[in-house]
């Protein structure tokens, strides 16, 4: 007697390195085909049309709240762990709707502001610059290690008040945390290594709070403590979710930007030339970049009451995928989506989400994107890409490489 297997079947396949490696044949596909789409195994309803996620991501009958399940998987072995995980982020301003989101965004945005960005600016320029000198000489780099990781990460320690000596571990420790977002289905070790990282990185961040409070130095943290303090709106429990979100926030993103938008470039020489003759153009350069390949490759939500999208109904309580990296690849929104172009007007791409939950890190990643991708362009000559096998990392949330060597004339 034969034992029938009932196995969901999968008819789009979002969770294998092919699909990481050239995701865009398949969200065309999908777009074109079942733009509102039951996933299975992600027991998830996945998003592909620009007009339904920038609906979905505005609209407060979809939660960023996802009841306790913002990381899923791993044995029993590790759900005491899980469960420390998501009690965690749950706090995160990114997790939870108003009044609780508009309470810490307000904060937030009253630290973190457009005076505070632009004081940045000049160590933006002097750290890509000193990033540059160093690899010079050799003519050739690996741009994510040596360039689109540290970059990121000395200006949000600057930003934050972190010692220099302590950036290696912090970035380790934001990288597992940012892990278990997009796994889909973490595996044991993948929580393990969030759960150790972020209980390091609370701890870090509590000392640093209290070493604060006792002697200011004037930068993000010292704003932060000062306008919670006055309006006693924030506790330090929060004080230091606050710390860990701008950080992972900061650390996991920028570098993906500026690493995919140089492949970008290689990849369209006639674009690259172009914005070595015009630097000018690097505005709408950036912006091209977030639509084309940007870092954020999807976000999700979940429906609060039944709502029919597309002619589906979505159940309440049920997980949406909204692909942002399918939206601003949607023919209906951009004309020739596939096709990179540096000058593009009307650019309205999703790459840093939309609605109430906006990044808040939007101006400070612009300008670095901006500085560091400028900077390379223009400082070397015959730049190009080293190698024919690149690895992108497997995860629905992030869309970035593992490396990207380059050479250059020295
Ligand atoms: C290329 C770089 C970046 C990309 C692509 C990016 C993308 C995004 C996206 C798509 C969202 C919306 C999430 C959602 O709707 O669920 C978001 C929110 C957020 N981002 Fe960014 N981000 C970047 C850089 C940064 C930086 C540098 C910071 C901090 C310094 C930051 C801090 C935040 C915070 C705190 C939120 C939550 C805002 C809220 O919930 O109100 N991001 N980001």
């Amino acid at each position: 007697m034969f034992k029938q297997t009932l196995e969901p079947v999968v008819k789009y396949d979002l969770l294998s390195p092919e699909f990481y490696a050239a995701p865009n044949a398949t969200l065309h596909q999908m777009r074109a085909e079942d733009p509102v789409y039951w996933h299975p195994q992600l027991e998830s309803w996945i998003l592909t049309r620009y007009n339904d996620i920038h609906s979905v991501i505005r609209d407060a009958r979809f939660s960023v709240d996802r009841g306790g399940q913002i990381g899923k998987g791993g044995s029993p072995r590790v759900s005491d762990k899980l469960n420390f995980c998501n009690r965690y982020f749950a706090q995160w301003m990114v997790f939870c709707d108003p009044p609780r989101h508009t309470r810490l965004r307000t904060l937030a945005a009253k630290a973190f502001t457009p005076q505070l960005v632009d004081s940045l600016h000049s160590n933006i320029k002097r750290f890509a610059n000193e990033l540059l000198n160093a690899v010079q000489d050799i003519g050739r780099m690996e741009v994510i290690r040596d360039f689109a990781v540290p970059l990121p990460a000395l200006v949000t320690a600057g930003m934050l008040g972190i010692p220099k000596e302590h950036i290696d571990d912090l970035k380790c420790w934001s990288t597992n945390i940012f892990m278990l977002f997009g796994a889909g289905f973490a595996t044991d070790s993948v929580v393990e290594a969030t759960y150790h990282s972020l209980v390091e990185c609370i701890k870090y961040f509590d000392e640093l709070i209290v070493q604060h409070r006792s002697s200011p130095s004037g930068d993000l943290i010292d704003q932060l403590l000062a306008t919670g303090d006055q309006e006693s709106i924030l506790s330090e429990e929060e004080l230091t979710a606050m710390c860990i979100t701008l950080m992972v926030g900061a650390y996991e993103t920028t570098t993906y930007l500026i690493s995919n938008g140089l492949l970008a470039l290689f990849r369209h020489p006639d674009q690259l030339q172009r914005l070595r003759e015009n630097p000018l153009l690097i505005d709408s350069a950036v912006e091209e970049f977030f639509r084309y390949s940007g870092p954020a490759f999807s976000v999700v939500r979940r429906a609060i009451e039944d709502i029919q999208i597309g002619g589906k109904c979505v159940q309440a309580d049920q997980k949406i995928y909204c692909i942002l990296h399918a939206a601003n690849l949607d023919p209906a929104r951009f004309p020739d989506p596939d096709q990179l172009d540096i000058g593009r007007k009307d650019n309205r791409h999703l790459g840093l989400g939309q609605g109430i939950h906006f990044c808040l890190g939007a101006m400070l990643t612009r300008l670095e994107a901006k500085v560091a991708i400028n900077a390379i362009v223009q400082r070397f000559r015959d730049l190009r890409l080293d190698t024919d096998e690149l690895t992108w990392m497997p995860n629905l949330a992030i869309r970035g490489l593992y490396s990207l060597p380059v050479i250059f004339e020295a």
